[in-house]
């Protein structure tokens, strides 16, 4: 029994990481609600704001803080979006870039 229980802990161990990896689908989701209006569908700009396609894999922290603060036209995010879903809009978009 147990022997069970440490395979059960550490079956748990491992596999949160895992679980916890954020998806790109639930980033597209967020993407569409609230982002696409501005930035275009799938991430295809319609020219007037930034292409988020261009974004590099170094500018993670750029993303958070002009996504939390807001900049320019757009207004700033925190307060409506978590740290996790950052987290699944930056995998999705990391999922599609162009470089
Ligand atoms: C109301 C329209 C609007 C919405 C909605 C919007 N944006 Fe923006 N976004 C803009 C504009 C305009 C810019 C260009 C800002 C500037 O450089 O003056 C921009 C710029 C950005 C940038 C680049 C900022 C930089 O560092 O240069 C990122 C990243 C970004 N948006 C992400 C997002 C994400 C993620 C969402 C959804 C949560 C979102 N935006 C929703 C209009 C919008």
């Amino acid at each position: 029994m147990r022997k069970v229980i440490w395979g059960l802990a550490l079956a748990a161990f491992w596999l949160a990481p895992a679980l916890a990896e954020p998806d790109p689908a639930e980033g597209a989701d967020i993407y569409a609600t609230n982002c696409a209006i501005c930035h275009g569908d799938d991430l295809r700009n319609p020219g007037s704001s930034f292409d988020l396609k261009t974004l590099q894999k170094t500018e993670r922290g750029r993303f958070n803080t002009s996504v939390m603060e807001g900049k320019g036209q757009m207004p700033p995010w925190r307060g409506t979006l978590a740290a996790s879903d950052l987290d699944a809009l930056w995998v999705y978009i990391r999922a599609n870039s162009s470089d």
